[in-house]
């Protein structure tokens, strides 16, 4: 969807918002996937309201990207343009045990400046790609810890109200992969809440995850991490292996050597590959095992 050229780019930008054409999300995810469109810089937060109320009363479909690490979009010329926050600069403070957070903030560097001031908890998210928004989003977990944890208050904009509003951590449901938050509302700034570590202590446990991680993981190709959410009680990787589909490919898009659950770009994949060899996966695990698995990934279909 192109708007640099129309009238509204120039409202948006009078409303404190940069307009940028011709966004490649081949280049702005980890699958390296996806389409193009124009984007929009949310640079002022107090006008996002009134920014997203302009688009929809001129019939321009927008979605939010975050980090772009989990995130699978269709190919083509992509008939929405993509909203995102710009990283803000000052970003992160810390009063006592609480942090204070932008939802643009990558999610390592943030587990990162809690550590260095003796905030832990989320060792086991350290390598998890991806924006504190997106983070927040999904209920971004590893090793044992889910950040929904540690939230306290989310600050986002609201899509059902059409508001700038604050949440209280507990007035959000915090599950596996998944959470009370509608797909259209944009996270901006969260409260987390972490135990008090000494920083050593909590790089020995950076460390150890890295290493399981390290181990385990394709971290060097392209992916979106894991394609499927674990069934209860199961592990998706492992019914995947055990059907011998490591290196099953359509086009590109292939599953893993290292981890069955990881399908990588191995190189010029399409949407449509990626797609095909999921719903190929998909059925091979139900007809063997009688499950039907849930993609973990966010499908962007146009
Ligand atoms: N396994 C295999 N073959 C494989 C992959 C895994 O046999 O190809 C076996 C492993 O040996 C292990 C079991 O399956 O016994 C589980 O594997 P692993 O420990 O790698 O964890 P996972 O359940 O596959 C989950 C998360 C990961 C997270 C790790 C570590 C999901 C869908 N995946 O993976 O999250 O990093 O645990 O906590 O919940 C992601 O969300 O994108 C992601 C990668």
């Amino acid at each position: 969807m192109r708007i640099s050229h129309l009238p509204i780019a120039t409202k948006l930008k009078e409303m404190g918002m940069d307009v940028v054409p011709n966004l490649s999300m081949v280049e702005n995810t980890y699958l390296g996937i996806g389409g193009t469109t124009d984007q929009i810089l949310l640079r002022n937060y107090e006008a996002i309201p009134d920014a997203i109320r302009l688009l929809d009363s001129e019939g321009i479909k927008h979605r939010f990207l975050g980090g772009g690490s989990n995130l699978l979009v269709d190919d083509g010329e992509l008939p929405y343009v993509v909203l995102h926050l710009p990283q803000a600069a000052p970003g992160m403070r810390v009063e006592g045990n609480v942090a204070y957070v932008e939802a643009s903030a990558e999610l390592g560097t943030t587990v990162t400046f809690c550590a260095k001031h003796d905030l832990g908890g989320m060792e086991g998210l350290i390598g998890v790609p991806g924006s504190i928004g997106g983070a927040l989003r999904m209920n971004a977990g590893a090793y044992g810890t889910q950040i929904g944890t540690h939230v306290r208050e989310v600050e986002l904009y609201r899509a059902s109200s059409g508001r700038l509003e604050k949440l209280q951590g507990s007035d959000i449901r915090f599950d596996y992969r998944h959470t009370s938050f509608a797909p259209e509302d944009l996270m901006l700034r969260v409260k987390l809440e972490l135990p008090q570590k000494p920083f050593k202590e909590i790089l020995a446990g950076i460390k150890v995850c890295n290493e399981k991680r390290r181990g385990s993981q394709p971290l060097n190709q392209k992916s979106a991490g894991c394609i499927f959410k674990n069934p209860a009680g199961g592990s998706a990787g492992r019914m995947i292996d055990e059907l011998g589909l490591k290196g099953h490919h359509v086009g590109d898009a292939r599953v893993s050597d290292r981890h069955a659950n990881f399908f990588v770009n191995a190189a010029n994949a399409s949407c449509s590959d990626m797609l095909k060899l999921i719903d190929d996966v998909r059925e091979r695990v139900r007809t063997a095992y009688g499950v039907e698995l849930e993609t973990e990934v966010i499908i962007w279909k146009n």
